[in-house]
């Protein structure tokens, strides 16, 4: 897979995170559920594992900070559907999304890991950057989540416009990322042109940052 290319060791943890990579299944707990996410390094890439910024941003939907109760989500870039599967345990109606390639891995995680009463409030489907987004209401989700997905410059640009299409001023954006580039940075720069962005969470130990964004419209509150 191409994308497989964009995974750059950056530092000593980068060979463990190869190992954790290859295995093929990892476990998490959060909202008082077990849950198994299969994963298959080698035939999907970096779609197919799960990332630490996925686990730093469910660890932050679950300190309560923000109410997914009954709220609209979506997620772009979704992977293995770690962070998906977590809203939706939360209590969020989910959109789950990610490049064509992705879904069936991505659907059966979800499926894997979703009591019956819950499958109903999660929806797997394409959303590929920038394409085909009259799919896609404007306004229609409170929340737009995204876990390590600033990381290919040449999809910024597409990444962008997506976010810019389904904002509408109620929207709260949540990214989590390493800055492992200054690429990475030239996109929270990108970002901050068009929406109010501020750091909300760092993990120290994973040296993840969570970002939450808004229509500048709500700078003075932000
Ligand atoms: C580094 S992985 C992160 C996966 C997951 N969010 C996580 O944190 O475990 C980046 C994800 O972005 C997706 N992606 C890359 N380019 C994309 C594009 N142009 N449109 C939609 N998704 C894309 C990949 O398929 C992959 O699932």
């Amino acid at each position: 897979m191409d994308n497989k290319m964009a995974l750059v060791p950056y530092d000593d943890s980068a060979v463990w995170g190869l190992q954790k990579f290859h295995k093929s299944s990892s476990v998490y707990h959060f909202a008082s559920h077990t849950i198994q996410i299969k994963q298959n390094w080698k035939q999907l890439g970096v779609a197919a594992v799960v990332w630490d910024a996925a686990v730093v941003l469910c660890t932050y939907l679950e300190m309560g900070s923000i109410d997914l109760q009954g709220r609209s989500v979506i997620e772009l870039g979704a992977g293995t559907g770690l962070l998906g599967i977590v809203a939706t345990l939360l209590g969020a109606h989910v959109t789950i999304t990610d490049r064509e390639a992705a879904l069936e891995f991505l659907e059966s995680n979800v499926q894997a890991n979703l009591p019956p009463d819950l499958q109903p409030r999660a929806v797997v489907k394409e959303l590929t950057w920038g394409r085909n987004l009259g799919n896609f209401l404007p306004g229609k989700f409170d929340f737009i989540l995204g876990a390590d997905i600033i990381y290919l410059e040449d999809t910024f640009a597409d990444l962008l416009r997506t976010l810019e299409h389904l904002c509408s001023e109620h929207t709260v954006i949540l990214l989590s990322c390493r800055i492992r580039y200054e690429r990475d940075q030239n996109f929270l720069e990108m970002l901050k042109g068009q929406f109010s962005v501020r750091e909300v969470h760092y993990d120290p130990s994973k040296d993840v940052r969570v970002f939450k964004a808004r229509r500048s419209i709500h700078k003075e509150d932000f």
